[in-house]
Parts: C-alpha cells; structure tokens; sequence
C-alpha cells in the first residue's frame, strides 16, 4: 500500500507527465527537448510512485482477453506488442527512408519534394550589396543537386521497441527516434521531432486502498526533420 508521501510523489509524478507531455497538439515536446536523451528516460512518465513489487499487477490482473477488451479499438499492432517482439529492444528500424537507390548508386528520392529544397537557389551568389552574381549550374545537374540536398537534410524517423516495465499495458511500444548528427551545411541544425501521435495505453494505477488499470496518453515521436534548436523546422 502506498503511504501519503508516496501517494504525494505519484500525483507529482502524473503533474510532471502532464506538464512535459500533456499538450494539446502543436505543443508536443519530446524527452529530448526536456534535456532527456531516448536512452536516459527512465522507466516511462509517472513513474515516481512506490517502485514495490507487492503493488505490481498481478498475473490475474495481466488476463490478455480483459485487458485487450479494455483497451479496445486504441491498441495499435504497428506501436504496441503484449509480449516482447522478437527484434528485441536494441534494433532501429530505419525502413521509413523513402529514397531508393538506383543501380549507379545513386539515391533517388519518392514522394513530393519539400518546399524548402524547392527554394533552394542554386544558380545565384548572392552579395553585402544586394547584387547578385549568376553562376552557371545546367538544368540536371541543379535536379541532381536538389535531389542529393533533400537527401541529406532528410532527417528519417526510425523506430525502436521500449520496454515499459510490469505497471503498462501493453507492456511494449515502439518509439520514434531522430538522427543525432547535424543536418545542416555549416553543421548546427539538428533532426529533431516534428510530430507525435498519442497513444492509448493502460496504466497500473494504485492508490490506498487498491489498483487499478486506468488509461494513459503516450506520445510517440513519428516525424522528424531539421531544424534549428528553437525547434520550428526550418
Ligand atoms: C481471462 O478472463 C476471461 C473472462 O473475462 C476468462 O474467460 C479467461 O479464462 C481468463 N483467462 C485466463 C488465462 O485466466
């Protein structure tokens, strides 16, 4: 059972948790912005509660059928896995780079192009003085250039599996993670998090006298692109 100063520490925790990551949209804040890196999270938001095994959900507490019926239609196949996938919680998958490679190797990308690579002026110089000197660049090689650019300010999300620990259902989530090198020329921008998406999970909530699985939100990081550290991209 959890005393008053624990109970204490949980509702802080649930304050902190709605603080850092119960915005409306448009305010979504990633761990990283809080000054989090993804590997130094912690066990998952809201946990400053009693850690005490004798509070965990118990095995009949954990029945699948109940607890999938709970949930309902918020259990996402794609982000949520009951028992640990198979990948394990190491590997990243990056298959969300939408550029193919072509057989001379080089990377052609899908999709629309970018309005910012679309502005990219490549034929002018421009000077303190307002001139501006032209430089010849041919109309391929400008495609090629804009292509290559794109490539590189890419910023593709990948995807890890997290372990929530025995107090979330379902246990498992994936997560969206940005590239950590620069994505600028000079360097300084950095790949940082667009969009998020809510998910639903069960939470194992205790409090004197019982505990109960109680809905939670979970941001899920699911684009990223460059920007500067003030975080509006671009
Ligand atoms: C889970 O709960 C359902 C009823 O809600 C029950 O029929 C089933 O036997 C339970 N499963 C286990 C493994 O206890």
């Amino acid at each position: 059972m959890l005393d008053t100063h624990e109970e204490m520490r949980w509702w802080l925790g649930v304050v902190v948790w709605l603080a850092l990551f119960g915005g409306e949209n448009g305010s979504v804040v990633s761990p990283e912005d809080q000054g989090l890196r993804a590997g130094n999270w912690g066990p998952g938001p809201g946990l400053l509660e009693s850690s005490d095994p004798a509070t965990e959900p118990s095995p009949e507490d954990l029945n699948a059928t109940d607890l999938m019926t709970k949930l309902g239609s918020a259990f996402d196949v794609q982000f949520m896995s009951v028992n640990e996938p198979p990948e394990g919680l190491q590997a990243i998958d990056t298959s969300q780079f939408s550029f193919r490679r072509k057989k001379n190797g080089r990377l052609v990308p899908m999709g629309p192009m970018p309005q910012y690579i679309r502005e990219v002026e490549l034929g002018v110089v421009k000077l303190a003085d307002g001139s501006r000197l032209k430089t010849q660049v041919p109309v391929k090689l400008k495609r090629k250039l804009r292509q290559l650019l794109w490539a590189l300010t890419a910023c593709p999300v990948g995807f890890k599996w997290r372990d929530l620990g025995a107090r979330f259902w379902p246990r498992w989530i994936r997560e969206g993670l940005c590239p950590r090198s620069s994505c600028s020329v000079p360097a300084g921008m950095k790949c940082r998090p667009l969009a998020a998406q809510h998910k639903t999970l069960l939470r194992w909530h205790c409090r004197s006298p019982a505990c109960q699985w109680i809905k939670v939100q979970y941001p899920v990081v699911v684009q990223c692109s460059c920007a500067c550290s003030s975080r509006s991209p671009h």
